[in-house]
Parts: structure tokens; sequence; C-alpha cells
């Protein structure tokens, strides 16, 4: 008996059995009364996760695309803005921007190292035309997160200082659900989400939410944009209906991902996710593998593969031997980093499982660590406070063998 791979990836994530059985529904009619009274309903629960009152315009898409509407909707031919590229996904603002005719200034950030306030304060100072500040959230790539709080309150204290305001778009597809952003609050004027991350549901959906001040400034936008008008999005959907057919089965099985949510508690689900990303860092590093990011994320882990073992090779023996799917690395890191996706779906014994199958397939290929050190010090973060594991499985053992 083969079961599904246990998915332990930064996205696509697992699937609850609500969501599931919602994608399994009979299809539904995108301009039904239903359909639009369903839209309402989600456009609370988004509204609750971005924790803002803008609308959260729901596109049909990947994440890239919800970048592209960014992009297109808020610059004019020629803008510049400032671009954090610190792995495959800041690269990628840089590239957005350059396909619309707009200059990226880019910030080059060493892999797995968050980008510095500093570094951002100096690029806007030495470049006043600059339009806004592109940043990732979480660098999904190298497992980094960069400090948007500090850079929202930078980016605010331009307010005013300029013939322009200054924006702040914000990659949060690997960070909407997982990490405390509250858009409103911290002035965040372009915040992105992807349905198949924290959001618990297949790829195909993205998510925008606009700052009054960027919606000001999508209306001296002049890129070429038809599919993703947010203009017209903002319109339609403030009527429940999408300029065009959104994917259906999707936003039906949105409002069971957004009731979990809600069951659970946003701050609970922060905390889960920042526990759990604690678990992995401690059982990686116990087994000997180093930590690639100095600034680790809540989405996602990521660790060198031991020295002079392929990570790729690593990886297809865990899918093989142990039925667990990790990702890799891209560009610089493909072969040398696995990282370990744990947004969305996941609880604690997700990664024990993860621990335990790296555990076998690193003592298979002759990797030293302490037997067990991998699974006791994730257990040790999820529940240390319960329970002292190591020391409790020790005196058992000493009293039962003297
Ligand atoms: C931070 C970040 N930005 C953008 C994307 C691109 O999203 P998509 O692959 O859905 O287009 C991803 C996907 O993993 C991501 O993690």
């Amino acid at each position: 008996m083969q079961r599904q791979p246990h998915l332990m990836a930064p996205g696509p994530t697992p699937l609850p059995p609500e969501v599931q059985q919602a994608l399994a529904r009979p299809a539904l009619y995108h301009r039904s009364a239903a359909f639009k009274a369903l839209m309402g309903r989600v456009q609370t629960g988004l509204r609750a996760v971005f924790q803002t009152d803008q609308p959260v315009l729901v596109l049909t898409s990947s994440g890239t695309g919800a970048m592209e509407a960014a992009v297109c909707n808020l610059f004019a031919r020629g803008d510049a803005a400032v671009c954090v590229n610190g792995g495959k996904f800041g690269e990628r603002w840089g590239k957005l921007l350059g396909a619309y005719g707009c200059e990226a200034i880019e910030i080059t950030v060493p892999w797995g190292q968050p980008v510095t306030v500093d570094a951002v304060r100096a690029a806007l100072d030495a470049n006043p035309a600059a339009r806004a500040v592109c940043v990732q959230a979480t660098e999904t790539s190298t497992a980094t997160r960069h400090p948007v709080a500090e850079l929202a309150a930078l980016v605010r204290s331009y307010d005013g200082r300029r013939g322009h305001d200054v924006l702040l778009l914000v990659d949060g597809i690997t960070a909407v659900g997982v990490d405390d952003l509250p858009m409103d609050t911290l002035g965040i004027d372009v915040m992105l989400a992807g349905s198949q991350k924290a959001f618990m549901l297949p790829p195909g959906l993205a998510f925008a939410a606009l700052s009054e001040r960027a919606w000001r400034a999508s209306g001296r936008s002049d890129l070429p944009k038809f599919y993703f008008d947010l203009t017209a999005e903002r319109k339609n959907q403030a009527g429940g209906a999408t300029t065009y057919t959104p994917a259906t089965a999707l936003v039906v099985a949105l409002e069971e991902a957004l009731a979990l949510i809600a069951k659970e508690g946003l701050p609970h689900t922060f905390a889960r996710h920042a526990r759990l990303a604690a678990a992995t860092r401690a059982g990686v590093q116990a087994l000997g593998l180093g930590l690639c990011s100095t600034a680790p994320a809540n989405a996602v882990t990521a660790c060198w593969a031991p020295p002079g073992v392929d990570a790729e090779v690593l990886r297809k023996s865990l899918l093989a031997n142990q039925n667990l799917y990790l990702a890799g690395g891209q560009d610089q890191w493909l072969g040398r980093i696995l990282r370990v996706g744990h947004l969305g779906w996941f609880q604690g014994t997700d990664i024990l499982a993860t621990m335990a199958a790296l555990e076998v397939e690193l003592a298979r290929i002759g990797h030293p660590f302490p037997p067990g050190a991998g699974t006791c010090a994730a257990a040790g973060v999820l529940w240390g406070d319960a329970v002292d594991l190591a020391s409790a499985a020790r005196l058992r053992h000493d009293a039962r063998h003297g």
C-alpha cells in the first residue's frame, strides 16, 4: 500500500479534509446570487487574515500574477522602484518592473540574509524619484524573513517628504497567515498572497490588498493592463462578482479554509507556525545540518546538506524510501540545500515524522549524529514545556538497565 507522499514543501501545501470535500462539491455558477453571497463571506474572512479594512481582491492566477498586477497597476512608464533581491522571488520584482519598462533599483542581498533597513534607506535617499520599495516578507527560496515591520516604519517616514507617495509593496505569498503582519497598522501599501500556501488550497487563486495610497497611485498608472485591471476588479468585486470567470471551486474551498483559520484564531495560527519552525530548526541543527538563513522564516526552513552529499540525491531517497517530499534549492543552491515547508495545515507530528525520516536516510549514507537527536530536539521544542523528553527517556532507560 502506498499513501500519497508526505508533502513538506513550501507550497503547494497539504489540503485539510474540509477543503478537499468542498472541492468535490457541484459546480457553482459565478454570476449566481449564491456565488455573490459567497464572495461577500470570503471577503470578510480575507480581510481578517490580511488584517485590513481594504478590499482583498481575489484573482484567478498563481502568486506571480498578483505580483504582476501590483506592478502594472501602480506604476507609470519609466517609474523607478527599489527592489530587494535576496533570492529567486526578490529577483522576480526586478524582472517584472523591467518587463513593464520601469527601472528596478536593485538591492542585492546575499542569499540567506535579510535586507537591512539601512540599505533600503540608502537606496531611497540616493534615488529621490523612487516610487516604491518592493520586498518579500519571506524569501521562500532561501527561507529568509525580511524585516517588513521595520521597513514599513522606514517607508512611512518618507510620507509628506517627497512630491509623491513612496509605497511599500510586500509579496506576502509565504507570509500571510504565517506571520503577524497587520497590513493597516504597519502601513503596508500592497500585500499579496497565494492560495497554495498558508490558505491550504490548491494553486490557482492569488490575493491582493491595496492601501488608499496605493489606490491613489493606481490612478496615474499608464502601463498596459487588461486581465489584471485592479480598478475594474475592485469595482466588480464590491458587488460580489469578479471581472472574468474565477476559479469558482477554489473560492468555495476558500470559505472552508478561512473558517479553519478563524476557528484556530489568528494569534494561535501565528504561534503554531512559529513553534513548528522553531522545532524544525532545532531538529535539523541537532542532526548537524546548518541553517542556510541568518533570519530563518516561519513558513519554511532551509538547511545545508552534509558536506559532500548531493541534496537532490538525499531528497530522492527521502521520497523513495520514506515517502517524504521535501523541497530542494534553486539556482546556486540546487543540490546543496533541503527546504522543509511548514506553512498551512501542519502539526507537530509532521515535523517529528520529517526528522525521523531524515535520521534514517542520513544514517544510511553514513552521516554521523547522536541517535534520535533530530526527533528529540524537535519534540523538545514542541512539547518540552510539558515533558523534559531527553531526561525522562534517560531516567527510564537507566532504571531499566541499572
Ligand atoms: C515569496 C513568493 N513569491 C512569489 C511566488 C510565486 O508564486 P507562484 O509560483 O504561485 O506564481 C512564490 C512561490 O513559491 C513565493 O514563495
